[in-house]
């Protein structure tokens, strides 16, 4: 490793785009920049592309072509299916069920719900960051219309039990339709999980799955969100009658068409690159152990209960941002939280329902690996951290 390259272990917050996508993308951003919503040849040949790409999605999904629609990320398609139903089925019921781990998109959107009026149930987790299939049968009311839980979670990659609580709520559902009590719809934030895990829509039995292009290899301002026909849900943006009238606004064509093509590498090489990457996360954990003392492995460290490729470390004694920074000036990308928020100095929501400490859950790090990481990008990480970590708990005022 020069002293020049870099080296990025941060791909829960996004993956470089991969080559072939951006070469399929290519042509509709130039010759072939039609509105798939005209009639005239350039707009047809538009829809051809998009409609293939929709097609390409719903057979990732186990799903059909009408259930999917394209959004601009898992923001929006989170937002859609909180505040879509909610208000949608106000009438029926005004209770949810979330946890407390899920992504800003969620929790936000919920809080905003709450400031309106609907009621929200917000599941535990457990100390590995799981979320139980008996809070959620706990949490169900007469009221209750939606249940969303995500699929893994982004900071620590505890995956959720999700085959369990869809087998739940659709056990559920058939008792409510004999006492006449409303529906309950299953939703899953798929975000983090589409690289690794399975994710047909049958076998997990939800009734809608957000996902996001930028988390596969695919662009970014893309997303999608799935629908099981039949479920109701009032549209967020309104306008033009694209995607069925659904969401409104111009389809983002060379993302879709970047979006299927990221969704189909990744498809092909679940099962190598998440033996490869879980490797090498076994791999840095043990060197982290070996060579630091006084460190705390917040993330499920078996393959079937955590995502293979997150790694979220405590080290007490010294400040998470300050190990980002001097781990960035060694030219090494890691993240002490989600995304968005990493300009805030508040410690993790999740770390905390995990009942960390304060000390601790400032103390983390997000090391998360993508399908081109190395070994040799371990040990050259390993050649910096424990001094990092050495110099800055010997700074420390908090001992
Ligand atoms: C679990 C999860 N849900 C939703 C999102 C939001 O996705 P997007 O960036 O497409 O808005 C993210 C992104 O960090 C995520 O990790």
């Amino acid at each position: 490793m020069t002293a020049n390259s870099r080296i990025y272990l941060d791909h829960s917050a996004t993956t470089p785009l991969d080559p072939k996508a951006l070469r399929k993308m290519q042509p509709y951003f130039t010759e072939k920049f039609g509105n798939p919503a005209s009639i005239h040849t350039y707009g047809q040949e538009a829809l051809k592309a998009v409609d293939e790409a929709r097609e390409a999605v719903a057979e990732f999904l186990d799903a059909t072509n009408s259930e999917i629609f394209f959004t601009s990320g898992a923001t929006e398609a989170n937002n859609m299916v909180l505040r879509g139903t909610m208000e949608k089925r106000i009438e029926e019921g005004n209770h949810f069920i979330t946890s407390k781990i899920e992504h800003p998109s969620i929790l936000e959107t919920a809080r905003s719900l709450e400031k309106d009026g609907f009621m929200a149930s917000y599941l535990p987790v457990d100390k590995e960051g799981r979320v139980s299939k008996e809070s959620v049968q706990k949490a169900i009311t007469k009221k209750t219309v939606l249940v969303s839980i995500m699929y893994a979670n982004n900071e620590v990659g505890a995956i959720q039990p999700i085959k369990e609580i869809g087998k739940l709520i659709r056990k559920e559902n058939k008792k409510r339709l004999k006492e006449g009590l409303p529906e309950i719809y299953f939703h899953v934030d798929a975000v983090q999980g589409i690289n690794f895990l399975d994710c047909s829509v049958k076998r997990l039995r939800c009734h809608l799955l957000s996902l996001s292009g930028h988390k596969f290899y695919g662009p970014k301002g893309i997303g999608v969100l799935y629908k099981q026909e039949g479920v109701a849900l009032k549209a967020q943006a309104t306008g033009g009658h694209q995607e069925r009238n659904v969401r409104a606004g111009t389809s983002n064509v060379p993302g879709i068409i970047g979006l299927a093509e990221a969704l189909k590498i990744a498809n092909k090489n679940r099962e190598k690159s998440s033996a490869k990457v879980f490797e090498l996360k076994k791999y840095l954990i043990q060197k982290i152990k070996d060579q630091i003392p006084n460190i705390k492995v917040n993330s499920p460290e078996s393959d079937n209960k955590g995502l293979p490729n997150i790694a979220n470390i405590s080290f007490p004694g010294a400040e998470g941002e300050s190990i980002l920074l001097k781990l960035d000036f060694a030219g090494i990308a890691v993240s002490t939280g989600s995304a968005c928020s990493s300009t805030s100095l508040e410690p993790s929501h999740v770390l905390l329902a995990q009942r960390l400490t304060f000390k601790e859950a400032h103390s983390s790090v997000r090391f998360s690996l993508g399908k081109h990481n190395t070994k040799k990008e371990i040990n050259y990480l390993m050649k910096h951290l424990p001094k990092i970590i050495e110099d800055l708990r010997k700074m420390s005022p908090i001992k």
